[in-house]
């Protein structure tokens, strides 16, 4: 029958895949020796940061071409999509976290690593300014630093609430989450003080908070009333946004969806809803059509509200105050060059603001692929005496194109909402269903950086059905 060749032929991808999977862990986990290098008199190349578009650039880059420093205070890249799963254990941070020694050694050439913070960047004398008052020269520079959350100058953020963008900000609110369970089971089962210690409460309906929200969410739903239904009744998810809907990136139809799909599940959703100011533990919203204002008590806060500029960031705008004078973001051209400093600095990533561009991963990602490229071409161009190779080399140097691949959120419950533009005939809409959760799930694997971070991710999903979060 026609069912034995799809399982034969299944069994076959599924053997492939998982032998494909074991080769690249094996290659990731014993890297080629360097060589040893003597004086180098390659260009010297500074990428600032460890995230998304700086460690894209070094696993695509051919890394012997340049003398390679990466400096962030960050000694690992961070899985972002999955940071949301990681306070309530569906996956653990170990698992979304790889260790920049890991990603350096992947290349066939020597990469340094400094962990410390830029602070600042002269461009004219091309030197980049660390902590310790120590400053690194550069050739070439490549200025990734990401962003940071953004509180909006409201008062009483910054003392009161928890973010969602590093991974010990999941480390923090997970033990947070514990005490005031943990807290709560000592005060009376419907009680005020009970209730306000187990209300947590999300601004920012973007899909930080909207993930985040669902993950809680699920870990009250899925663990808690499990344990304990009493403390489980006590607890209660909001979601606050500013505006009329969440999720704007996704078109109504699929917010819709997954506003009704929080709902149903339990989260109490506050839309038009401005948050204004915090102090100890309660909140102050401001309802944008009747501009009444309304207190929430809270046990947790997570602050989600978007993207703020770095400190660096801001010191490398006042460097260049005629060309870089947009406050949400660093300028660039089409080929990703700093204004003001082309040819020595590209920028890329969340600290840039360039029309078209959203703050994504998948944009600094390719971004980060492209830079590979053109760096790639430099080096040859550089290294060539020859006129007219170096104009018709300059040439092939195009403009950096983004491909929009769509937009994924995961809404709690098993199930997400996905966007999915594959090409530009091919797109699909897939919402609510736990095949849109299962398509969800295989695009983040595929999306993982390493090997190692997709098996223990793989693993950890398995492990929430069999023995659930802790
Ligand atoms: P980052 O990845 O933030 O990296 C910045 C790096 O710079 C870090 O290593 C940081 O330590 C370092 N740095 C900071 N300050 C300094 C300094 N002074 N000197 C040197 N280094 C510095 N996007 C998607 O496309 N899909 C998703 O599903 C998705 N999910 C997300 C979930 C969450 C919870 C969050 C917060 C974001 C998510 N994003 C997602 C957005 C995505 O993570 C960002 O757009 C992406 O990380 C941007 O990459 P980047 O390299 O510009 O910055
Ligand atoms: P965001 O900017 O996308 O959303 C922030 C939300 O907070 C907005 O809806 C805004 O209206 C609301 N807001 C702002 N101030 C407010 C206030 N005072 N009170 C109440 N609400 C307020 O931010 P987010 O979610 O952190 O995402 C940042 C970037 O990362 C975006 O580009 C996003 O696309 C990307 N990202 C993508 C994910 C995915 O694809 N699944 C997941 C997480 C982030």
């Amino acid at each position: 029958s026609i069912l034995k060749p799809i399982f034969y032929g299944s069994l076959l991808a599924a053997t492939a895949a998982v032998g494909y999977g074991v080769y690249g862990l094996y290659k990731e986990q014993h890297p080629a020796p360097l060589p040893v290098e003597t004086q180098s008199n390659k260009k010297k190349l500074v990428i600032l940061g460890t995230g998304w578009a700086s460690i894209t650039l070094l696993k695509s880059i051919d890394t012997s071409l340049y003398d390679i420093t990466v400096i962030s205070p960050r000694d690992h890249f961070l899985f972002t999509p999955l940071l949301p799963s990681a306070p309530v254990s569906t996956v653990a941070v170990e698992s979304i976290k790889e260790d920049v020694s890991t990603l350096i050694r992947q290349g066939s050439g020597k990469v340094t690593f400094l962990q410390k913070e830029a602070l600042d960047v002269d461009p004219q004398n091309k030197k980049v300014i660390v902590e310790g008052d120590k400053a690194v020269d550069y050739d070439i520079l490549v200025f990734s630093v990401g962003a940071q959350p953004n509180t909006f100058g409201i008062p009483g953020v910054y003392e009161n609430a928890l973010f969602m963008k590093e991974a010990n900000d999941a480390v923090i609110l997970k033990a947070k989450l514990k005490e005031n369970l943990q807290k709560a089971t000592e005060l009376p089962a419907g009680s005020k003080e009970r209730k306000d210690l187990l209300s947590m409460i999300v601004v920012g309906g973007g899909p930080t908070g909207v993930e985040t929200a669902a993950e809680l969410q699920d870990y009250i739903s899925e663990e808690v009333a499990k344990w304990n239904p009493e403390l489980a009744a006590d607890c209660q998810i909001h979601l606050v946004e500013g505006l009329g809907n969440i999720l704007g990136m996704f078109d109504q139809k699929m917010y819709t969806l997954a506003q009704d799909h929080l709902k149903k599940n339990g989260v109490a959703l506050k839309l038009n809803a401005m948050a204004q100011k915090v102090v100890g533990n309660t909140i102050t919203v401001k309802d944008s059509k009747t501009q009444e204002l309304v207190d929430m008590n809270f046990g947790i806060l997570i602050w989600a509200t978007g993207n703020g500029t770095r400190p660096v960031t801001a010191n490398l705008m006042n460097r260049l105050p005629e060309t870089q004078n947009n406050r949400r973001g660093l300028l660039i051209n089409q080929k990703l060059e700093l204004l003001g400093a082309e040819g020595s600095i590209y920028a890329l990533g969340d600290c840039t603001f360039h029309k078209g561009l959203v703050p994504t991963a998948q944009v600094a990602h390719q971004e980060g692929e492209y830079l590979a490229k053109v760096l790639e071409t430099r080096h040859i161009i550089d290294n060539t005496d020859n006129e007219a190779v170096k104009a018709s080399l300059s040439k092939t140097i195009k403009d950096f194109e983004y491909f929009n691949q769509g937009a994924l959120c995961y809404i709690g419950a098993e199930s997400a909402i996905n966007d999915i533009k594959m090409s530009k005939k091919i797109q699909f809409k897939l919402g609510g269903s736990f095949l849109s959760f299962k398509v969800w799930q295989g695009a983040y694997l595929a999306m993982a950086v390493t090997w190692r971070t997709r098996f223990l991710i793989a693993c950890d999903w398995i492990k929430v059905h069999i023995v659930g979060r802790q």
